[in-house]
């Protein structure tokens, strides 16, 4: 696509070893792209950005208010990972740089360890192993049951939940979900009308709900009590929905037969570090360290849908699904008609981030209309202090629009795309 200027001269500074599929979908859109496998912190993180027009990071990087603020040629960031708490997002905002991540492109991966969790926990697959491992034979079948035909509770019915829904089914078990929004059932999945009765008719419980003030510490003692006799509870969502103490009280006596927690209440912040809980060392319990959503399929997948989002936002304004800035899909620049009907060459796109107070539209009409500019469509939202406006005009001369534009006190940020 023609841009403006080289797209060359777009400089995306890639760190924490970004998936190479990231890497590559950016190189072939024409990027000039400097790809590192280390975080940076300090002299060094600002050294990178200081000529970046796009950063992508995973975790560790932290972009803070000194690091975006010493960018001023940035133009977007990508997190290459769920999370985007490793950046000032307001500040960002403020300097009108939509920062994007990847929510939704692990869910699968959660999915498939969660129903991966349910065979294991009715066979006591671990416990049989390490067992195995220690020198014991213990060849019995006490305690190991099918799936097939037993009930999985799924609390929350969104990306994970549906999907482990599907799995499940497949796998022979009847599907009982609760949530509180109402969703449609998917297959022969039945919404259970309360998460008691949610518990109290499920063989296995699986959390797969968000951390938010409804869900902390939601499964406590009371809750567990509802659940059915020897039924299991897993917890891939969030470490602070269930009440650890009120899990192993249940395990310890027997109530429940078995649990998997891929999430903790305070988890280690780095690799290699310990890691102590009163849930380690109890029988048919699988701990794993926040690995539901950590493959291989994963990180390919979220570099692909994060290095998509930059380079739409590069090449044609669209902020969808940014997590800081007002959220605009773009159509393609059109054409100018013609007499002679070849053609009148593509609109120019005008990409303005401004704050959020009445009457920036109307200076900015003003501002433009002495040029003689026709606007030819226009796209406005608006997220708290920021708003965001695109203008699709007939070919003019870009320098002094955007010169005109730059004048407008409430500006923060415009581009210009021809
Ligand atoms: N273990 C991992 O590595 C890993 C990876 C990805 C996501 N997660 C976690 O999994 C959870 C689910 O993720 P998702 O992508 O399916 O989210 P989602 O937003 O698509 O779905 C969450 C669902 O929970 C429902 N919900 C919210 N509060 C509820 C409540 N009090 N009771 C019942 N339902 C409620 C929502 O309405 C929504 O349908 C999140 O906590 C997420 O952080 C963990």
């Amino acid at each position: 696509m023609k841009t403006s200027y080289p797209k060359d001269k777009i400089k995306v500074v890639l760190l924490e070893g970004v998936h190479a599929t990231g890497v590559q979908l950016l190189k072939g859109d024409g990027f000039t792209v400097k790809a590192g496998a280390k975080a940076l912190e300090g002299a060094e993180l600002i050294a990178a950005a200081k000529d970046a027009h796009v950063l992508g990071i995973r975790s560790k990087t932290q972009l803070t208010k000194e690091v975006l603020e010493a960018a001023p040629q940035l133009l977007a960031v990508g997190c290459f990972c769920i999370g985007t708490n490793q950046v000032d997002l307001a500040r960002a905002c403020g300097l009108g740089v939509p920062v994007f991540n990847s929510p939704f492109t692990n869910t699968r991966s959660v999915a498939e360890l969660t129903v991966s969790e349910v065979i294991a926990l009715s066979r006591r697959l671990f416990e049989k192993s390490t067992q195995l491992h220690a020198g014991n034979w213990d060849k019995s079948a006490a305690g190991a049951r099918e799936v097939r035909g037993k009930t999985i509770g799924i609390v929350g019915y969104g990306h994970i939940g549906s999907q482990v829904s599907v799995l499940a089914e497949s796998l022979g078990m009847r599907v009982l979900y609760y949530d509180i929004v109402p969703k449609q059932p998917l297959g022969n999945a039945r919404a259970a009308r309360s998460l008691d009765e949610l518990l109290g008719a499920s063989d296995v419980v699986t959390l797969h709900v968000p951390e938010t003030a409804s869900t902390k510490g939601m499964m406590g003692a009371s809750q567990i009590r509802k659940m059915k006799a020897g039924a299991m509870l897993i917890n891939n969502a969030r470490g602070t929905v269930v009440q650890i103490a009120a899990l192993v009280a249940a395990l310890k006596d027997g109530r429940l037969s078995g649990a998997a927690l891929d999430v903790f209440p305070e988890e280690p912040t780095g690799r290699g570090e310990s890691f102590k809980s009163e849930v380690c060392g109890l029988a048919n319990v699988i701990l794993t360290p926040h690995i539901g959503g950590s493959t291989e399929e994963a990180q390919e997948a979220i570099a692909e849908d994060v290095a998509a989002k930059l380079s739409k936002f590069i090449n044609n304004g669209s902020t969808t699904g940014a997590v800081n800035v007002p959220e605009v899909e773009l159509p393609e620049q059109g054409e100018r008609a013609s007499a002679d009907g070849k053609g009148g060459g593509r609109h120019h796109r005008i990409l303005h981030f401004h704050r959020n107070v009445p009457g920036v539209l109307s200076k900015m009409h003003a501002a433009i209309a002495g040029l003689g500019v026709n606007i030819v469509a226009e796209h406005l939202q608006t997220r708290g202090d920021v708003g965001y406006v695109v203008l699709d005009v007939e070919p003019t001369e870009g320098k002094k629009v955007l010169e005109r534009l730059r004048g407008v006190p409430e500006t923060i940020r415009v581009r210009m795309l021809w």
